[in-house]
């Protein structure tokens, strides 16, 4: 009698496991409007007078060799080892991450200046290098800061 009942135990048992599964996977799915909510700092506070400046690309292009290759890599592709942070590399800036981006040209421009503002910190135990607060420190003046976001727009269009 029992050696009977016991297919259908596992059928059903198995029939509940894929319901879990499934489940799951509808849930994950849900409250991630990838395109709404951009990426943000670590660091808190709001856009700086860069965003109300009109940035050159050309000029752009020379604040980025001076201050931020380094980090980023040639043209901002990245590649540079940022060891004891979550991803191991600094972001590449070319292309830039989805979340940063934007078809209108003010968001796009906020986005980026919000870190270069007030830096920010990577995730991880120990990052070795973080996101420089330009803005915040002085190291770059409000026009040089809407040039070089100027630059990095452009090697995302
Ligand atoms: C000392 C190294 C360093 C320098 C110099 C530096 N950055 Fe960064 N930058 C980082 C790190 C590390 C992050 C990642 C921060 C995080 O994950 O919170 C970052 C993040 C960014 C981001 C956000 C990218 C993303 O995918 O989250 C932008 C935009 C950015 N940097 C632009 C610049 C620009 C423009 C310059 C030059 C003016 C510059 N950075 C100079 C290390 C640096």
């Amino acid at each position: 009698m029992m050696k009977l009942h016991r297919p259908a135990v596992r059928w059903i048992a198995l029939f509940a496991l894929l319901l879990l599964v499934l489940s799951a996977a509808a849930c994950s799915g849900q409250g991630k409007p990838e395109s709404d909510e951009p990426v943000k700092p670590s660091n808190p506070g709001g856009p700086g007078d860069a965003v109300n400046l009109t940035g050159d690309v050309t000029n752009g292009k020379a604040v980025f060799e001076a201050n931020c290759v380094s980090c980023h890599g040639p043209e901002g592709k990245g590649g540079v080892a940022n060891p004891g942070s979550l991803d191991g590399t600094v972001p590449p800036l070319n292309p830039i991450d989805p979340g940063l981006k934007s078809s209108d040209a003010k968001t796009f421009t906020t986005n980026v200046d919000l870190f270069l503002e007030h830096g920010s910190t990577p995730e991880g135990d120990s990052p070795t290098l973080s996101m420089l607060k330009f803005g915040d420190d002085k190291l770059l003046k409000p026009q040089e800061i809407a040039d070089v976001i100027a630059y990095v727009i452009s090697l995302n269009k």
